[in-house]
C-alpha cells in the first residue's frame, strides 16, 4: 500500500543516515546498576541525577499515595480530578523554590513537556514574540510553535545578539525562553544578564530548569536559586521526573501568573490530572531533596562530575564546559557516535548515543549522565573503559 511504503522509504532513510532509535528494555528500577534487557549494566543514561527513582522513601510514599487516593485521578484538574496530593505539591514547591518571585505559586503539570507547552501558549500568542536559546529542548520549540507567536531564535546563549534583537524588535509582549541547564550540553544559560534584559524589555524569562532542579543551588532549589536571582519577570518551570526522581513537572511564578494559567493553557486543562499517589511520591522527594541527605548526594554528585572533567581532559574528547552532571563526549558523525556508544555497551557500560534532531547535524554525541547513585568505582569503569577505547583510536 501506497502509505505504508511511504513510511517504509522514511525509516530506511533513517536507517542509512544513522538515525533510528532503538528502546532498551529496563528489567530493574532506574539505578547506577540495572538489568538492561536481560543483561546487568553500569547506567550513565538516566537523569535521575540524585540517584532517588528508587529510593524506599519515595516507593513507600507512592505506595502510601495509591492507597489513600486510588490508581487514578479520575478527571481533568477543573473538573474533578484535583486532589489534595496535587495542592500539597504545588504548595511544597511555591515554599521550596518560589523565593524568585513575591507571592509564588506553583502549578503541577503531568510532564515537563506539557508544562513547557502549556507556559508557551498561554503566555505568548499571536502578537506576541519569542525569543528563545537556539539549542532549547525540543518542549520549547514545540510549545513555541503552537503558540503562533512570532519566534526569533537568538545564538546559543548570546545575551548580546539577543539584545540587539530585542532592540530591533517593535513587538508589544515580549517572552524570552530558555533552558537552565542545556540537556544535551550541560551547560547553564546567562541567567543575570537574560534578567536585566527581560526587565530592560519588559519581558517575561521563562526559564526551563528541568536539569538544574534538585541538584543545583541551595537545598537543590535551582539555576535560579543558586544565582540569587528574583524579579516578577521570571517564570519557572521544574520537572520531577529527573533528579526528584518520580514524575510531572511544574510552573512557579506570581500568583497572577498562575491564575492565568488555570484559566487558560490548554495543555493544563484538557488532560487527566495525574495520578495523586504521583505527586504524594514528588511531595516526598522534595523533601528528601531538602533535607541533608539531599546536600549529602548533591556533594557526592560534584565529585563524580569533577572527576569525569579530570578524566575527559586528558582524553581525544575534549569536556564541553559542563560543570553539571550531564557530561557530553562530542563525535559529530552519526555512525561513529553509534560505535562508541556500541563499545561502552560491550564493556557493561550504558552510554547512549544521542544524534539529530536531538541535537544539531554534525554534532551527535555521548552523553555521560551521572547520579549520585554512581559509586567511584562505577566512575573508575567508566574511565578504564574509555582509556581502552581512546587508546584503541589513537594511531
Ligand atoms: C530541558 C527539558 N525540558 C523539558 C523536558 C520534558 O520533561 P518531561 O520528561 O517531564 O516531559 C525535558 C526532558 O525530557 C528536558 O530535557
Amino acid at each position: 500500500m501506497f502509505l505504508l511504503d511511504t513510511l517504509r522509504d522514511g525509516l530506511a532513510d533513517l536507517d542509512r543516515r544513522g538515525l533510528t532509535r532503538r528502546r532498551r528494555i529496563a528489567d530493574t528500577a532506574c539505578a547506577a546498576h540495572m538489568t538492561v534487557d536481560g543483561r546487568p549494566i553500569i547506567g550513565f543514561a538516566s537523569n535521575d541525577y540524585l540517584g532517588l527513582a528508587a529510593h524506599p522513601a519515595l516507593t513507600a510514599a507512592l505506595a502510601e499515595g495509591a492507597q489513600r487516593y486510588g490508581a487514578g485521578s479520575g478527571g481533568s484538574h477543573l473538573l474533578g480530578g484535583h486532589s489534595r496530593a496535587h495542592a500539597q505539591l504545588e504548595d511544597d514547591l511555591a515554599a521550596l523554590c518560589g523565593g524568585f518571585v513575591d507571592a509564588p505559586r506553583a502549578l503541577s503539570f503531568c510532564t515537563g513537556y506539557m508544562a513547557n507547552l502549556a507556559v508557551l501558549t498561554a503566555l505568548a500568542g499571536r502578537g506576541t514574540t519569542l525569543f528563545s536559546d537556539a539549542l532549547n529542548h525540543a518542549s520549547l520549540i514545540d510549545g513555541a510553535r503552537l503558540a503562533r507567536a512570532e519566534v526569533q531564535i537568538y545564538p546559543h546563549g548570546d545575551a548580546e545578539a539577543l539584545a540587539a534583537m530585542l532592540d530591533a524588535s517593535d513587538a508589544s509582549v515580549k517572552v524570552i525562553v530558555t533552558d537552565g541547564v542545556f540537556s544535551m550540553d550541560g551547560d547553564i544559560a546567562p541567567l543575570a544578564a537574560l534578567l536585566e534584559l527581560a526587565e530592560r524589555h519588559g519581558a517575561w524569562l521563562i526559564v526551563d530548569d528541568a536539569h538544574g532542579f534538585g541538584v543545583l543551588g541551595p537545598q537543590g532549589r535551582g539555576v535560579l536559586a543558586q544565582a540569587g536571582l528574583r524579579s516578577p519577570h521570571l517564570v519557572y518551570l521544574c520537572t520531577l521526573g529527573k533528579a526528584a526522581g518520580v514524575a510531572g513537572a511544574a510552573a512557579l511564578a506570581h500568583e497572577t501568573v498562575i491564575e492565568w494559567l488555570v484559566q487558560r493553557a490548554r495543555p493544563y486543562i484538557f488532560t487527566t490530572a495525574s495520578p495523586p499517589a504521583v505527586a504524594h511520591a514528588a511531595s516526598a522527594s522534595l523533601a528528601l531533596i531538602a533535607s541533608d541527605e539531599g546536600d549529602a548526594r548533591r556533594a557526592h554528585l560534584g565529585v563524580l562530575i569533577e572527576r569525569t572533567r579530570a578524566m575527559l581532559r586528558a582524553s581525544q574528547w575534549l569536556p564541553i564546559d559542563s560543570h553539571t552532571a550531564i557530561q557530553p563526549l562530542i563525535i559529530g558523525d552519526n555512525e561513529a557516535t553509534l560505535a562508541l556508544a556500541a563499545r561502552c555497551d560491550a564493556e557493561g557500560l550504558w552510554v547512549p548515543a544521542i544524534r539529530p534532531p536531538t541535537v544539531p547535524v554534525g554534532t551527535s554525541r555521548v552523553r555521560v549522565s551521572l547520579s549520585a547513585g554512581h559509586t567511584l568505582d562505577d566512575l573508575a569503569r567508566l574511565e578504564a573503559a574509555l582509556m581502552r577505547i581512546d587508546a584503541a583510536a589513537r594511531p
